[in-house]
């Protein structure tokens, strides 16, 4: 048995593949363009393992992905890849409309085309699993009750816009072709190997470095922090018992303010790393707000939990602590990536 996954060298996308590769022999063939998002160090724990099949393509190529599915005959499609970064789909949402709704587009047509070919079993069994995000249903306000499966998609930026439609598209293939789709709709993940252009990861590495902390507008922005091994194993239970058709909250019981996030990191810090410089919160500086800025996003996570059993393993305190433990043990991953040192492996390992 084989699963496709795509996006398997980000973040959240590397710690998937690692995960279930821990947990299951099943194959995982891993499409992914190596953005300055996909990093292979990530996945260097299984390089050499046959389970693992990496494949440096682009899900937007058609040729390509109906070349992997003949050969491979996934059981399931896991599709993670994306640009993911709100800050850069405001100054260039080009990139954004490219992979995630054209890619998106793609990737379901050639699903669609692979699964009408199958014999009567495989297609029942037959899964395209869309990882999206909580952003698609816009901001809430103070107090106001958290998303559940039935809100209205309000998506504010280009990166929310983008995954918006992709989960329409997800949702128009089921209803008119019957694409056998689950598709998840999770909060803010933090974790290992998060790259330190999203909040949590830029702060430690900011920190470590006595560079500022720089907190948008007046930091009073509300994110539903969720450990991201949990998101991992919340996409497991959904692929293997979720219901076709169907879209699942995932979320971490963890609403925080953008201010409180930081203060947590540089109190671990100074615990862990001390600086003699003094506490890292004197680094905090308050710069120019986001545009569009989502004031406040918390998931209402009980279907899951309902309909299959899952509930995040890790609470906010334990989550934390690990990745900022993480961190200070990888300097070189940090450095790498900050060098682009990583990008420059990729070209020596793959050439043009
Ligand atoms: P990421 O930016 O770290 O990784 C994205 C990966 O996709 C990279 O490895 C990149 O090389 C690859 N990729 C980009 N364009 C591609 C293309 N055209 N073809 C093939 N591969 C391509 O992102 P992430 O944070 O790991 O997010 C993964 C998915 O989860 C995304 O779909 C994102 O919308 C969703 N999501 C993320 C979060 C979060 O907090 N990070 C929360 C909810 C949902
Ligand atoms: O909610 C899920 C989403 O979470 C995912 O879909 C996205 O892919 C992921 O990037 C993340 O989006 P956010 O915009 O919430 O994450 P980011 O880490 O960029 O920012 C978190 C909050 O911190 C947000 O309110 C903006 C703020 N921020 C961010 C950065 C990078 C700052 O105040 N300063 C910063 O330097």
């Amino acid at each position: 048995m084989t699963i496709l996954v795509t996006g398997g060298a980000g973040f959240i996308g590397s710690n998937f593949v690692l995960d279930w590769l821990e947990q299951s022999d099943e194959t995982v063939v891993n499409l992914d363009a190596l953005t300055y998002a996909g990093n292979l160090q990530n996945l260097a724990s299984v390089q050499g393992d046959a389970r693992h099949v990496f494949v440096h393509g682009d899900i937007g190529d058609r040729a390509l992905v109906d070349a992997l599915l003949a050969r491979h005959q996934p059981r399931a499609i896991v599709h993670l890849a994306a640009e993911s970064h709100v800050d850069r789909s405001i100054h260039g949402p080009g990139e954004f409309m490219k992979t995630n709704v054209e890619g998106s587009f793609t990737l379901l047509e050639a699903a669609r085309a692979h699964w009408g070919s199958l014999g009567d079993v495989a297609k029942a069994a037959f899964r395209f699993h869309h990882v999206s995000t909580d952003e698609v249903y816009g901001s809430l306000a103070p107090g106001a009750p958290a998303f559940t499966e039935a809100h209205p998609y309000a998506p504010n930026s280009p990166y929310s816009a983008s995954k918006a439609a992709s989960d329409h598209l997800v949702r128009a293939w089921h209803h008119t072709y019957g694409l056998p789709v689950v598709t998840t709709n999770c909060s803010n993940n933090y974790g290992p190997f998060h790259f330190p252009e999203k909040l949590i990861p830029l702060m430690i590495v900011n920190a470590l470095a006595g560079k500022p902390l720089p907190i948008y507008g007046d930091g009073q922005q509300v994110r539903d922090w969720l450990y991201v091994a949990d998101h991992c194993s919340a996409i497991r239970e959904v692929l293997a018992r979720g219901r076709v058709g169907e879209t699942y909250n995932i979320g971490g019981w963890n609403e925080k303010t953008n201010r409180e996030i930081v203060h947590t990191v540089c109190a671990l810090l100074d615990e862990l790393r001390p600086s003699a410089a003094g506490p890292y919160a004197r680094l905090i500086t308050h710069v120019k707000d986001r545009p569009g800025h989502d004031r406040r996003y918390a998931i209402d996570a009980r279907k899951i939990e309902r309909e299959l059993g899952w509930r995040p393993a890790e609470t906010f305190e334990t989550g934390i602590r690990k990745t900022v433990v993480w961190y200070l043990a990888h300097a070189d991953w940090v450095a790498n990536v900050q060098s682009g040192g990583y990008r420059e492996w990729v070209s020596k390992q793959y050439g043009a």
